[in-house]
């Protein structure tokens, strides 16, 4: 999905000597100042001292969309676009694929460090057992139409938890923090299978607690008359790494989201509703909807040259290629790559010719100048579509399976946020562009 209008990491920085620091002349007073440099960056609030005059409010920076602008310090994340490189509190994406679960990375988001065994336990038992929702919140889901947007019902819903849990408004409570981390975790899934069920007509299933997360998860998604629904441990595990994968991209559009509504102190509840609302939008998630499009319209293998010509054309966009701060293979998309066989070989989908199309796209594009010159490579969303088409999951349900995971993201950099000393209420400066000091004509003399 169309993850990241972010801008990488800012990884410039480095060891502190006396030549970190800009010397910057004001042209329009002919005075110099002496900016400090630090982790690669300037102030923007160093700059509000060139003035032109003593009632000058002082320069501002202009930087829509923050292409260039760092907006707080992060230990959760660590991203070098152009090396394919993605770190969680320090530890390679690809060793947590291998190695750990999603629950676990999850904790290590969260708490900063790796559990030991009786702190993993508890994490699990807390999640597992906070899995259920009120009763009456599950009556809200039933009012919702028939063909409700899986991911609107998820915004409100996650938005509605706000009023079940209205001591989560105590931020300086450590135990209240700690319950809505769980609270969150526990019961995305919940709302995301309730909203799916919803949408085909069929009963909601209540969460298993004997079944992992993801197995969970496949049950409330599946179950029907069968006493026990057990998970293919396959699919269990392609989706606890597909759940890895996708549970932080450090200042992403919704985690900017996140961080700046949490700011105003509003409880945690209603400040990932607003991430919930960041992701629904289609430059945000949808990517990987958009390459089983794209895969359905080029058809067969023999069209694929056609195809890459119309986009070195400019007619077309190879979807699933690209990224804002990767400039080399995206090391998602390697990872997802690895079990996109495993998946419909459990599905009985590993006839699927998507499939065959997409390898052969991807070695195509990877072979060709066009591509390569402009550092066009795999991202997460070139296979995620494919896992997801193979487990059954309709193209609305994709963003919500992003939500699920993200939310271990959302909530690492909202209590990052809240312990922040130079947290202030996020408030951006505006350049003013309309009319000013106009007299006000009644309605009549209006022409
Ligand atoms: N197909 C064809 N050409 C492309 C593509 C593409 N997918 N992406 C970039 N280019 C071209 C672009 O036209 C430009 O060409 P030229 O130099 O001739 O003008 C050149 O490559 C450089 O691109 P750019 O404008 O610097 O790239 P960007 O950083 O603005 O865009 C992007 C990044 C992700 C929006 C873009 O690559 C894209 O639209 N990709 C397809 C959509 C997609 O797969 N999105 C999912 C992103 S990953 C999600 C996640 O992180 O979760």
């Amino acid at each position: 999905m169309a993850d990241e209008q972010s801008t990488g990491s800012g990884n410039g920085g480095g060891v502190a000597t006396a030549k970190d620091s800009l010397t910057v002349t004001d042209n329009r007073t002919g005075e110099t100042f002496e900016v400090e440099i630090t982790d690669g960056t300037v102030k923007a609030m160093d700059f509000r001292q060139m003035k032109v005059s003593e009632d000058d409010f002082g320069l501002m920076t202009y930087d829509p969309a923050f292409t260039n602008t760092a907006s707080c310090r992060s230990a959760i994340t660590y991203i070098d676009g152009e090396a394919g490189v993605l770190e969680h509190r320090g530890y390679p994406i690809e060793q947590l694929c291998e190695k750990s679960s999603f629950l676990e990375v999850a904790y290590l988001l969260v708490h900063g460090e790796l559990p030991k065994q009786p702190e993993l336990a508890y994490w699990q038992y807390a999640i597992t057992h906070h899995t259920y929702v009120h009763e009456n919140l599950k009556v809200s889901m039933e009012g919702f139409r028939y063909d409700a947007h899986p991911m609107a019902m998820l915004l409100s819903t996650v938005g509605a938890l706000s009023s079940f849990y209205p001591a989560a408004k105590d931020l300086d409570s450590d135990t209240e923090r700690y319950m809505a981390v769980v609270r969150l975790i526990a019961k995305m899934p919940t709302l995301a299978a309730f909203a799916y069920r919803h949408n085909l007509g069929l009963p909601y299933v209540y969460p298993d607690n004997d079944l992992s997360y993801a197995g969970n998860f496949l049950s409330m998604l599946y179950k029907m008359t069968e006493v026990k629904y057990e998970p293919d441990p396959r699919l269990e595990r392609a989706l606890d790494v597909l759940w890895i994968l996708h549970a932080d991209h450090e200042q992403n559009c919704s985690t900017a989201a996140v961080r700046a509504v949490g700011s105003s102190d509003v409880d945690p509840f209603s400040a990932l509703a607003a991430g919930v609302s960041a992701l629904y939008g289609p430059l945000h998630g949808g990517a990987n909807e958009a390459v089983l499009r794209m895969l359905e319209r080029i058809e067969t293998v023999e069209n694929i040259p056609d195809f890459l010509q119309g986009v070195k054309d400019k007619e077309e966009k190879l979807m699933g290629f690209g990224h804002r701060v990767y400039k080399n293979y995206d090391p998602r998309a390697q990872i997802i790559k690895k079990h996109v066989d495993e998946v419909l070989e459990a599905t009985g989908g590993a006839q699927n010719p998507k499939l065959e199309i997409a390898q052969e796209l991807e070695k195509r594009a990877l072979d060709d100048d066009y591509f390569t010159e402009r550092k066009l490579y795999p991202n997460v969303d070139f296979y995620s579509g494919l896992i997801y088409e193979a487990l059954n999951i309709p193209s609305d349900m994709f963003t919500v399976m992003f939500a699920i995971p993200r939310t271990a993201g959302w909530l690492a950099q909202w209590l990052e946020m809240l312990d922040d000393p130079e947290k202030k209420i996020a408030r951006p400066r505006q350049i003013y562009t309309g009319a000013r000091e106009l007299e006000y004509v009644g309605i009549d003399g209006r022409g």
